[in-house]
């Protein structure tokens, strides 16, 4: 290529790509990827990434920005503070939600939210439709429209009084799902064991934060993992499990995978890296760990690695839930709250992917180095690029979108409390990591140099979507389904 033919060429890096880890120059022109290789010709602008490792753009694929809670509180975040948050830590796709509430209209839902992300978003991003009101509007109408439309995502709550599904709901979703092209994402708990628990240890007594993780019995997630792969299996729906955090969920999520069900599943950082101990503060300090699912054990812990290294979970999304701990958030029913009136959640946008890089790449002997950066690169960009339909995102290939994060990954960071989210507070404060991403792009302009965010609020852009793999059903249909084996009922 003749000289100065590339808008960008990022120079010497070790570039991690789906096909292996080398060391190479990128370039870009306009803005997608050129070219990957040795000694590329000059860039009209030119990054030296000597001593640094040149990684695909970080997709999360699991955040509420901007959203309504299940128990009805406004999150702390804007588009733009989440996602600006988000770049800072090296991520340049979000998959957020359009989230109804009961009595709301999901297509009016949908057009609020992609205008607030217009408005505020600096990086890319697309939605989950959120369904709580499957009323005939919903799921005759606006649903498959709204699909079709390029939201190729839908989510359920099992839980929350405020949005939960009932099970023929449930089954109604996955069918409009089927027959228009959507993976279904769920947050799977049993809804009468989470309530029968929290009442029984309010009414005793337990009302400090750390009784948040006894109230949510391990129990309460294999169950309902169960259910909705039981569902998922007979109308032959794809789903997707959000946060698994049980080394059971994960084990349940490994049989139905075995025997062919069409199951996707995540975990979260504050699953790989906090424990139930974590809630265990005094006062009301442990109000900043409060989510659901709550972290468990450390054994878990061993058992969701293993899980993710066998291929049973294929994401580690933020779950970024942002509350503040004040009125706002937290504390919104008041000053001295039981644990079952704090507001699940916590920021995780901008601290997921050093927080794995860390674990993985920083901490890995220098033998597993090129093999986990390939993972990491999987488990944060790769694979929900694939299983949500971003093809242009999520790996550095040819053609795709230039989103690139380039680490340095020996820079040693003690996390405080300052993030560029509005929560106020980091989950994760007084941990070192090793390892940060300190120049970030975006479709070949620059997001994040030197600390400095360089874009404009709703710059970022919304990607509609295809009906990809994902969310293409197996074929294989439940007897009862089956014109063939049901004498002949048309069910589908
Ligand atoms: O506790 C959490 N993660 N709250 C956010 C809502 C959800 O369950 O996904
Ligand atoms: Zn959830
Ligand atoms: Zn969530």
């Amino acid at each position: 290529m003749a000289s100065g033919e590339f808008d960008l060429v990022i120079r010497g890096g070790t570039v991690v790509t789906s096909a292996g880890v080398m060391e190479a120059d990128l370039a870009v022109s306009g803005e997608a990827i050129v070219a990957i290789g040795h000694k590329l010709g000059p860039g009209r602008r030119e990054i030296d990434a000597t001593d640094r490792y040149v990684l695909p753009g970080g997709v999360d694929p699991h955040c509420h920005i901007e959203q309504l809670s299940g128990g009805g509180i406004m999150n702390a975040d804007t588009f733009e503070t989440a996602t600006r948050s988000a770049a800072f830590g090296g991520t340049t796709s979000v998959i957020s939600f359009a989230a109804q509430h009961r009595e709301m209209n999901l297509a009016t839902v949908v057009k609020d939210y992609a205008a607030l992300a217009a408005k505020g978003a600096v990086i890319d991003h697309a939605f989950h439709l959120m369904v709580a009101n499957p009323d005939r509007q919903t799921i005759e109408h606006d649903l498959p429209a709204l699909i079709r439309a390029g939201h190729r995502s839908v989510k359920v709550f099992m839980t929350y009084d405020r949005v939960q599904v009932q099970d023929e709901q449930l089954l109604d979703i996955l069918l409009v799902s089927r027959q228009n092209g959507a993976l279904v994402c769920v947050h799977a708990e049993n809804h009468g064991l989470l309530k029968w628990m929290g009442e029984r240890l309010v009414a005793r007594g337990y009302t400090a934060p750390k009784y948040h993780a006894v109230s949510h019995p391990r129990a309460a997630e294999i169950e309902a993992i169960h259910r909705v792969i039981a569902f998922a299996e007979f109308i032959d729906q794809p789903v997707m499990i959000f946060h698994v955090s049980t080394a059971e969920g994960a084990d349940v999520i490994r049989q139905a995978r075995g025997r062919g069900v069409k199951i996707f599943a995540e975990t979260c950082p504050h699953y790989l890296f906090q424990t139930m101990d974590d809630l265990d503060l005094p006062g009301l300090e442990g109000a900043r760990m409060i989510c659901s699912p709550p972290q468990r054990t450390a054994s878990d812990q061993g058992a969701l690695w293993q899980a993710l290294e066998l291929g049973d979970l294929q994401v580690i999304s933020s779950d970024h839930a942002p509350y503040r701990m004040d009125e706002t958030g937290k504390f919104s029913a008041g000053s001295r709250p039981n644990f079952k009136q704090i507001a699940n959640g916590m920021p995780g946008l901008e601290m997921r992917l050093p927080l794995v890089f860390d674990a993985l790449v920083s901490r890995a002997p220098a033998e597993r180095r090129d093999e986990n950066l390939m993972k990491f690169a999987e488990w944060t960009a790769t694979a929900p690029a694939r299983i949500y339909d971003l093809p242009k995102k999520g790996a550095l290939a040819i053609g795709a979108d230039a989103d690139i994060a380039i680490w340095d990954p020996s820079r040693p960071v003690t996390l405080t409390d300052e993030l560029h989210d509005n929560t106020g507070y980091n989950p994760f404060r007084g941990r070192s990591i090793t390892g940060w991403p300190e120049t970030v792009i975006q479709r070949g302009a620059l997001l994040v140099e030197n600390g400095q965010l360089h874009a404009k609020p709703g710059q970022g852009r919304l990607v509609l979507r295809e009906a990809g793999p994902a969310t293409q059903p197996t074929g294989r249909l439940a007897p009862e389904i089956d014109p063939a084996r049901n004498f002949g009922a048309k069910l589908l």
